[in-house]
């Protein structure tokens, strides 16, 4: 595996790696769901790239952002041991030679459920895909089901960029309980552990989405949203305080 901590080094060696390309762009601490956008990627492609870069700009605030596990050596491990070609590793500085001047905004949906609650949360996710998407350029990007609304919104942007990449939607890898794996839970404490599951649990129910709201908020979460929509059932609730864990989930209802 190569691994690239310079965009421009990348850049120089991208026509080294022949297609098709696939493309799996990570925040690292990666974790089974991670894992099977990568399994499928080198299923699919000649060539797979990952990139591994703590977005700043999507982070609402300073103390989510340190929060944010780093599990780099591990990561680098496990990615080598998946036969990854290459892994890119930007500094963070080096991702905005702009100074943050430009930006990608999408005017409706990035406003609706996580959007309402993150102000300028899909700003910073757009605007870093599209940076990562002319890096790379892959013929394939894998994003994971888990992140259904940024999934959405990528899509969209590619069609309305007119970007030559296929984006290809994965399904939500969880743990036996239910809980939808996250690199969030490692923050979670035992007993929010046990708790969490409960989230899936009632959203794959037949209560109504405000009775999940209801039943949820009695067990002490802190729902922002339960809503329905394109066929799927939407959560995020947030667990604890000092710090708070937001734990985001979606499941496709059955006709
Ligand atoms: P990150 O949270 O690291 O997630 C990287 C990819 O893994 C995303 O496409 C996400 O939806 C997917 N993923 C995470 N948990 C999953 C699970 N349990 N099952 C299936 N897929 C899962 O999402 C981001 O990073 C960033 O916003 C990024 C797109 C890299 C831009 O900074």
């Amino acid at each position: 595996m190569r691994v690239f901590d310079s965009i421009t080094d990348f850049m120089n060696k991208r026509q080294s790696l022949d297609g098709p390309l696939g493309f799996v762009p990570t925040m690292g601490a990666l974790h089974d769901g991670h894992e099977s956008l990568v399994k499928r990627s080198l299923r699919e492609n000649k060539n797979t790239v990952v990139s591994i870069y703590v977005n700043p700009t999507q982070f609402d605030s300073n103390e989510d952002l340190e929060a944010y596990p780093e599990t780099l050596l591990k990561d680098s491990e496990k990615l080598e041991f998946l036969g990854v070609d290459a892994l890119l590793l930007p500094k963070l500085t080096q991702m905005y030679p702009d100074s943050f001047r430009y930006e990608i905004t999408e005017k409706d949906f990035s406003y609706e459920m996580c959007g309402a609650y993150r102000s300028g949360h899909f700003v910073g996710v757009l605007t870093v895909v599209m940076k990562l998407l002319n890096i790379v350029r892959p013929n394939r990007a894998y994003f994971g089901e888990k992140d259904y609304q940024q999934y959405s919104l990528i899509k969209d942007m590619v069609e309305a960029f007119f970007l030559d990449v296929e984006i290809i939607p994965c399904p939500i890898v969880r743990d036996p309980d239910g809980l939808a794996l996250s690199s969030r839970n490692l923050n979670l404490s035992s007993c929010q552990r046990i708790k969490a599951p409960l989230i899936y649990e009632l959203i794959s129910s037949k209560s109504s989405d405000d009775e999940v709201r209801l039943k949820l908020t009695k067990e002490g979460f802190d729902v922002e949203y339960v809503q329905t929509k394109f066929g799927r059932r939407f959560i995020a609730a947030k667990i604890g305080t000092d710090p708070s864990i937001r734990l985001i989930d979606n499941v496709e209802l059955m006709t």
